[in-house]
C-alpha cells in the first residue's frame, strides 16, 4: 500500500497519510535570509513572519503554475511539511507516495516532481492527474462508467477535463490560475485609487469582496503603497469588477473549447449532467452560477473545493481500484 498523497500546489502544499487523513495544507512557500540564502522559515510560519517583518528578506515560491520551477527550494519545503507530518527523511527511503500533476503533464514535468520527491526522501513516487483525482475527491465511483465533466481552479493553473472513471476524455492543464486575478486586481487598484497592493492584500480582497453578482458592493481596507508610502485604501467590490469578470470569461471560454472537442451526443450529455467546480479558485463568489448562466448547464461547487484533489489522492492510496483508474502508465 502506498503510505502518502502529497499536493504540491503553486499557492498550497496538501499532504495526506494512509489512515489518517488530510494531515497539512500550508502556503507553498519558504522565507530565505537575504544575502546568505539560509532557509529562515517555511509555510505557514515563512508567510506570517513575513508579514510582521521589516528586514531583508526573500520570498521563493518553488510551485508555478503548477510546475516545479525550483527543484532545491521544493525538496527543502517538501523535506520540511514531511517532517511536520511526523515523517523524518531517513524513515521516508521505502516510502511510496502519489502525487498530483496537472492534466497532459510531459515527461520532463513528471521527472522534476520526481527528483523532488527522492530529494525529499520519498522512495517511490506515482502519478495522477488533476481532474481524476478532484472527481474521486468528490465522491465519483470506481465502477462508474458515466461521464462526469470536471473544473479544477487552482492558484496558478487550471484543469477542465470530460472523464470516466475509466480516464480522461478530453482535457486541458491551463497556466491560468486564481493568482492571475491577483494580478488583475492589483493593476486594477493601482490604476483606479493609485494604491499599488501587496500580493497577499489583492488576493484578500478576492475572497473577501470579489464577486460576480452585479450589485454585491461590499468593500475591504487593505494595505498598499502611495508611491514609497505605506497607506490603507478602501476598495469597493465595483473597483475589481473588471478583472473579475475578465477571469471568469476566459475560464468560460476554455470550458467551451472542451466541450466542443466532445463528440456533440457526449458534450449535451455533459451539459445535462452538469459540470463540477473545485479547487481553491472556484470559491470565487458567485462564479458556479455565472459559469451555470453562461453555459446553460448546472454548474456545482464541491464542499470542500481546495480539497478535492488531496481528498481523491488519499482515497486512491487507500483503495486499490481507485489507484489502478488514477495512476498515471510510466
Ligand atoms: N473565497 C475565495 N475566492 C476566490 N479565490 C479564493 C478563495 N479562497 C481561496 N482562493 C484562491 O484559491 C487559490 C488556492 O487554491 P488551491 O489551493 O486549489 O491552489 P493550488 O493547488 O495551490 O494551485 P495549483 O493547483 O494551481 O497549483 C489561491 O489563489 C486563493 O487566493
Ligand atoms: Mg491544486
Amino acid at each position: 500500500m502506498m503510505h502518502l498523497a502529497v499536493d504540491l500546489g503553486t499557492s498550497f502544499t496538501k499532504i495526506y497519510l494512509a489512515g489518517s487523513g488530510i494531515v497539512l495544507a500550508e502556503p507553498s512557500c519558504l522565507l530565505l535570509a537575504a544575502g546568505t540564502g539560509r532557509v529562515l522559515a517555511v509555510g505557514s510560519e515563512a508567510q506570517s513572519l513575513l508579514a510582521g517583518s521589516r528586514e531583508l528578506l526573500t520570498v521563493v515560491r518553488p510551485v508555478l503554475e503548477g510546475e516545479i520551477a525550483d527543484e532545491e527550494a521544493a525538496a527543502a519545503m517538501l523535506s520540511h511539511f514531511l517532517r511536520k507530518v511526523g515523517i523524518p527523511p531517513r524513515r521516508g527511503h521505502g516510502m511510496e507516495a502519489l502525487l498530483s500533476v496537472h492534466c497532459g503533464a510531459s515527461d520532463e514535468s513528471l521527472a522534476r516532481f520526481r527528483r523532488v520527491a527522492e530529494k525529499s526522501g520519498i522512495g517511490i513516487a506515482r502519478f495522477a492527474e488533476a481532474p481524476m483525482l478532484a472527481a474521486f475527491g468528490q465522491g465519483l465511483e470506481p465502477d462508474d462508467e458515466r461521464p462526469v465533466f470536471a473544473a479544477e481552479i487552482g492558484g496558478g493553473s487550471t484543469n477542465i477535463a470530460a472523464l470516466s472513471a475509466r480516464g480522461i476524455r478530453q482535457g486541458v492543464g491551463l497556466t491560468l490560475g486564481s493568482e492571475n486575478l491577483d494580478a488583475g486586481i492589483i493593476a486594477a487598484v493601482s490604476e483606479k485609487l493609485g494604491v499599488r497592493l501587496r500580493r497577499q492584500e489583492a488576493a484578500r480582497l478576492k475572497e473577501t469582496v470579489g464577486s460576480l453578482y452585479t450589485g454585491d458592493n461590499a468593500s475591504l481596507a487593505v494595505a498598499g503603497y502611495a508611491g514609497e508610502r505605506p497607506c490603507t485604501v478602501t476598495v469597493p467590490a465595483a473597483d475589481i469588477a473588471a478583472p473579475v469578470r475578465l477571469f471568469a470569461d476566459r475560464l468560460v471560454q476554455y470550458i467551451r473549447l472542451v466541450l466542443q472537442k466532445l463528440p456533440q451526443e457526449e458534450a449535451s450529455f455533459m451539459l445535462a449532467r452538469g459540470i463540477r467546480l473545485s479547487g481553491g479558485g472556484a470559491r470565487l463568489t458567485g462564479l458556479a452560477d455565472y459559469f451555470s448562466a453562461a453555459l446553460g448547464t448546472r454548474a456545482q461547487l464541491s464542499d470542500r473545493p481546495q480539497y478535492a484533489v488531496i481528498a481523491g489522492a488519499g482515497r486512491a492510496i487507500e483503495n486499490a481500484d481507485i489507484l489502478r483508474l488514477v495512476c498515471l502508465e510510466e
